[in-house]
């Protein structure tokens, strides 16, 4: 086995994310297997072109013989898989690839992970892992007055997402159970930073704001989450990693509760303030109430006190740090914006606004 560890869906969001930081704190090599989907961008790779610590390979999951030749080939001591269909409103207007990847191909890509730990030798087996990232969504949603999901809260997951996001870690949890692959599950709230696709609502405003569009809001804007900057997820993920309890899950979240419509008039203040609107008046002028999601969870919250105490967890950004990153960075990438919002992205907003009725 080598030191070598094998990321999946290290083009996407969290991914890209948690590649970048990993190399840049160490040098233990990453092979990145990426379908490149519409998610996935090896813009945010940039930086890494020439390095050889990072081998890119653009791929499916669910090829399970790419996978059995990717593990033969690099023997990695871990496989961390990001790899997903991610995003709600999506799973809702098209439910069968998030069967087929969060499902399907997390199925393959553990069975492929059995086959090469089972033959490892044992010091090799005892030390290998497979750190399945997940959601809390698995949870359902909560009422106002109820306690934060904690890991031993019941599965109710109410989209098509959740939904093949608790089947996929219940697979992980039953290839833990049955034959001793040595996993990790980490469930983890809303992240908001760096390269997240303006399909999700934390960039989709900014992008909005800045082209002087409607800011859809969803409902009556009431519905909360708990918001998380994407390096404390990826500080989190390199904890469990390193010294999590196999089979055992770890709940990820900010302690960072905010409804839609806060976080919306936290944007619009900071763009108020950091680029004024040029013919003056507010950016949320432009907020629009819209048709709510079909099912639209009301409310997340976690309480990751199991990863604080037993790791030493704690996330190092606020919101109101992390926002004002957040918004400088999509500042000043005006050309990533630029590039993943041309094409297939225009289809899906027409697809996810165009009938929502102000
Ligand atoms: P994303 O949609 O930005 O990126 C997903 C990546 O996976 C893309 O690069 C895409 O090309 C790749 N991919 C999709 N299908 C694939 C397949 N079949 N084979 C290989 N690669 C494939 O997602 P994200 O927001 O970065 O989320 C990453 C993971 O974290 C997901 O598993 C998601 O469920 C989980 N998660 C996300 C959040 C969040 O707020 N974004 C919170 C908790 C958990
Ligand atoms: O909780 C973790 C989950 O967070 C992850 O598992 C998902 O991959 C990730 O996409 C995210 O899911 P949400 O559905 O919570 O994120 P989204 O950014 O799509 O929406 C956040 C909230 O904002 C939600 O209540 C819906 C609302 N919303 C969203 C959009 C895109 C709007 O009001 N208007 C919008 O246009």
């Amino acid at each position: 086995m080598n030191e070598a560890i094998l990321v999946t869906g290290g083009a996407g969001f969290i991914g890209s994310n948690f590649v970048l930081d990993w190399l840049a704190r160490c040098d233990v090599p990453i092979v990145n297997l990426d379908k490149l989907t519409y998610a996935g961008n090896l813009e945010n790779l940039a930086s890494l072109r020439g390095d050889d610590r990072h081998v890119f390979v653009r791929g499916d999951i669910g090829d399970r013989h790419l996978v059995g030749s990717l593990l033969a080939e690099y023997r990695p001591r871990a496989i961390v898989n990001f790899a997903a269909e991610s995003h709600v409103d999506r799973s809702i207007h098209g439910p069968e690839d998030f069967i087929q990847t969060n499902v399907v191909g997390t199925f393959h890509l553990l069975d492929e992970a059995r086959r090469y730990w089972e033959g490892l030798n044992p010091r090799d087996r005892a030390a290998f892992r497979f750190l399945h990232v997940s959601t809390d969504e698995v949870y359902g949603s909560l009422g106002p007055e109820d306690p934060p999901f904690s890991e031993t809260t019941p599965y109710a997951p109410n989209s098509p997402y959740a939904a093949s996001k608790a089947a996929s870690d219940h697979l992980v949890r039953a290839y833990h159970h049955t034959y001793h692959l040595p996993t990790l599950t980490t469930n983890c709230s809303n992240n908001y930073g760096p390269y997240q696709f303006p399909e999700k609502l934390i960039p989709l405003v900014l992008h909005h704001a800045l082209a002087g569009k409607p800011l859809p809001i969803y409902g009556d804007g009431g519905n909360v989450r708990d918001w998380l900057y994407v390096a404390d997820h990826c500080a989190a993920i390199r904890l469990v990693l390193e010294r999590g309890r196999v089979g055992e899950t770890y709940n990820i979240g900010g302690c960072n509760e905010k409804t839609n419509l806060e976080v919306v008039h936290m944007l619009c203040d900071i763009l108020d303030e950091v680029r004024p609107k040029t013919g003056g008046g507010s950016y949320r002028d432009q907020i629009a109430f819209v048709t709510d999601r079909p099912g639209h969870d009301r409310r997340y919250a976690i309480d990751a006190s199991k990863l604080m105490h037993e790791l030493g967890w704690q996330p190092r950004e606020s919101f109101e740090s992390g926002i004002r990153k957040t918004v400088q960075w999509y500042l000043a990438h005006g050309e990533w914006v630029a590039h993943v919002t041309s094409g297939e992205y225009r289809a899906w907003i027409t697809k996810n606004y165009a009938e929502r009725a102000a």
